[in-house]
């Protein structure tokens, strides 16, 4: 599946799943609930929420656990990922999941759900340059 072929009804259940999966989140510290889905090339959605830990640095975030939802089921292509907030405030993904979901997407749809909808980013505008193995391979 490519990304121009993303139906809005697949954006809307990639949406609806990272709403589902945010209602699962454990933030007992935070109390910040975080939820994401991934679509997957095979047309599959993965979705995941942040789990907290008591040591704080243990924590894990909504997108890094749905991109392992992906991933342990041999989905290893991302065409887009959806991102829901508390109170369906716009957040973007922190630098350590942009630099995870770099490595199963080239430049993937980044869906920031808000009140009105959505706010569509790529990939590479939020991360231009990559940590890569190949230097000439970064961006
Ligand atoms: N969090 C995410 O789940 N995704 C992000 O992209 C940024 C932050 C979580 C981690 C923590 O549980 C809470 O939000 C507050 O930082």
């Amino acid at each position: 599946m490519k990304k121009e072929q993303i139906q809005p009804q697949t954006v809307d259940l990639l949406i609806e799943a990272a709403k589902s999966a945010q209602k699962m989140a454990y933030a007992p510290y935070s109390k910040f609930k975080v939820g994401a889905a991934i679509l997957t090339s095979q047309g599959t959605v993965f979705s995941g929420a942040n789990v907290e830990n008591r040591t704080y640095g243990l924590t894990v975030c909504a997108e890094r656990n749905a991109i392992m939802q992906a991933v342990l089921a041999l989905e290893t292509e991302i065409i887009a990922v959806a991102i829901v907030g508390p109170h369906l405030q716009k957040i973007y993904p922190c630098g350590m999941c942009l630099q995870v979901l770099a490595e199963f997407c080239t430049d993937c749809d980044i869906m920031l759900v808000h009140q009105d909808g959505f706010e569509l980013v790529k990939l590479s505008q939020l991360l231009p340059f990559r940590f890569s193995l190949d230097s000439t391979k970064s961006e």
